[in-house]
């Protein structure tokens, strides 16, 4: 070996391990060499004088980097590739993609209809390919990992001149087509957000018909399913069955039970998931509010919940405001205020506590932002979720021990998209590592003053770069498209 071979770049010293398999942390020094973690080994036995840089992580913790699985993030890691609110969080892989709605493939000639214009305008949707996508993500050199995922919408408005209805046979063809090739050029799975207009109409063989090809090549199926409202049981069998037909692992997205009439239903839900886990592969995400976030619809607007615009194509000034209060300065109802402000974004206070609680406590829940990075004033998701599950959940709350947390925003996502080498920390894995005060980490991000770094978090590696440093982005940049496993489910 020479001197070369044996020196580390950086060693993180004096730090508790949170290794991401819910193990119990354990105090240890990890050493970092190019893109790898290549030794973690107990405190002080590792040459410091060999290392380039020591770290004195001494009452922190030291974890492996963040998976938000549930991301918009397509357009935000070319136009904003420095990803300052996910790193500043301590995530450095995200998943994009999600809700049927991906940037790729697809060249738009006209507006992208809803909820394709949550991702960008027309000119942003002028990838062919996924190919294409992954071409320019690897141009922009992004500060976080990409693991992309294909939306259903997306193919539909590529190939249908009509999505208010089923696709027909050579449609179908077209779409598995260029599935096939997103596959092959990296994509992880495939995402519906069935619940959306350009989705609606696809019924179950569609969806079938397309997840068989991602069932073959060992990636994954999630869904916004159809109804997360009254119809959330009917829309979790739908979701089951669709993927023992097509034999593809199925993640429930965002997983909800929406307005207050439903609210407590997460006590018939989450057996649901649990008794469809012994025939198949089933897996959830959540966020860790009690209000949701998309385009302001009309026909989602209700009147007894709070509703908080979060940007207005027509009416710019109303982002921040609350629907209510517009609709009584306008003197209209809600939904007549809504249509003056389309195309435009919401926040639906349309959760219960305790049910919010419920599922983040279930152990196969995993954590998903579902930030929306081009909102003019955000719901504070995008800023402060993972802080939030650690600090105010886990730990001021007692939801969870921290290695639960930590678990579920690291190993268990790797595992569960076949990131290989990812959400552990371990001798060989890839140096994606976050350095935490586990006493102040803490989400800041409101949602009056949504724009807001969370507190606690010091250093963020992703490839073994340090792009984030005691609150501020240190400009250097690591990111790196994942591919799944080979080999798949
Ligand atoms: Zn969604
Ligand atoms: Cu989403």
């Amino acid at each position: 070996m020479t001197s070369n071979d044996s020196s580390v770049d950086t060693l993180v010293r004096g730090g508790t391990v949170v290794d991401g398999t819910g193990a119990e942390g354990e105090p240890a020094d990890v050493a970092i060499r190019g893109d790898r973690v290549v030794a973690v080994a107990a405190p002080g036995t590792l040459d410091a004088a060999g290392a380039e840089t020591v770290v004195d992580a001494a009452g922190r913790i030291v974890a492996p980097g963040f998976i938000d699985v549930h991301t918009h993030d397509d357009r935000a890691a070319l136009a904003t590739p420095d990803m300052t609110p996910k790193v500043c969080q301590g995530v450095t892989s995200v998943v994009v993609g999600n809700c049927g709605v991906s940037l790729a493939p697809l060249r738009l000639n006209g507006p992208p209809p809803p909820p394709l214009n949550l991702l960008g305008e027309r000119d942003d949707f002028r990838f062919d390919t996924v190919a294409d996508y992954v071409g320019a993500v690897e141009e922009a050199d992004p500060a976080a990992n990409l693991a992309i995922l294909i939306g259903h919408s997306t193919l539909r408005v590529g190939t249908m001149a009509d999505t208010d209805r089923k696709a027909d046979a050579r449609e179908i063809d077209r779409m598995r087509a260029l599935l096939a090739e997103g596959l092959a050029a990296g994509a992880v799975g495939f995402s519906t957000g069935l619940f959306y207009r350009p989705n609606a109409a696809a019924d179950m063989d569609e969806v079938v018909a397309l997840a068989e090809v991602v069932g073959d090549a060992g990636g994954i199926y999630t869904t916004h399913m159809r109804d997360e409202h009254d119809g959330v049981l009917d829309s979790l069998a739908e979701t089951f069955e669709t993927g023992r037909r097509a034999r593809v692992p199925v993640l429930i997205s965002h997983h909800k039970c929406a307005s207050p009439r439903n609210w407590g239903r997460s006590r018939e839900t989450l057996p649901a998931i649990e008794t469809a886990c012994r025939h198949q592969r089933v897996a959830l995400d959540a966020y860790p509010y009690a209000a949701g976030s998309t385009v302001l619809d009309p026909d989602m607007v209700e009147e007894e919940i709070r509703i908080l615009v979060t940007w207005s194509k027509a009416v710019p000034e109303a982002a921040g405001r609350n629907l209510a209060d517009l609709a009584q300065e306008w003197g209209c109802s809600q939904q007549a205020a809504a249509e003056r402000l389309d195309p435009a974004g919401a926040i639906y206070f349309s959760m219960d506590e305790d049910d919010v609680r419920r599922i983040l406590a279930y152990p196969r829940t995993m954590i998903g932002s579902d930030g929306l990075p081009h909102d003019e004033h955000p719901h504070p998701r995008l800023w402060g979720t993972f802080p939030r599950v650690i600090g105010h959940y886990g730990r001021d709350e007692g939801l969870f021990p921290l290695e639960l947390a930590v678990h579920k925003m690291t190993g268990l996502p790797a595992e569960t998209f076949g990131l290989t080498g990812r959400g552990v920390v371990r001798e060989g894995a890839y140096a994606d590592l976050v350095v935490f005060d586990p006493e102040t980490i803490l989400d800041r991000a409101t949602f009056e003053e949504p724009l807001q770094v969370p507190a606690g978090i010091d250093r963020v590696f992703v490839n073994g770069v340090q792009v984030w440093l005691d609150g501020a982005a240190t400009g250097a940049r690591g990111g790196r498209v994942l591919a799944r496993a080979d080999g798949g489910a």
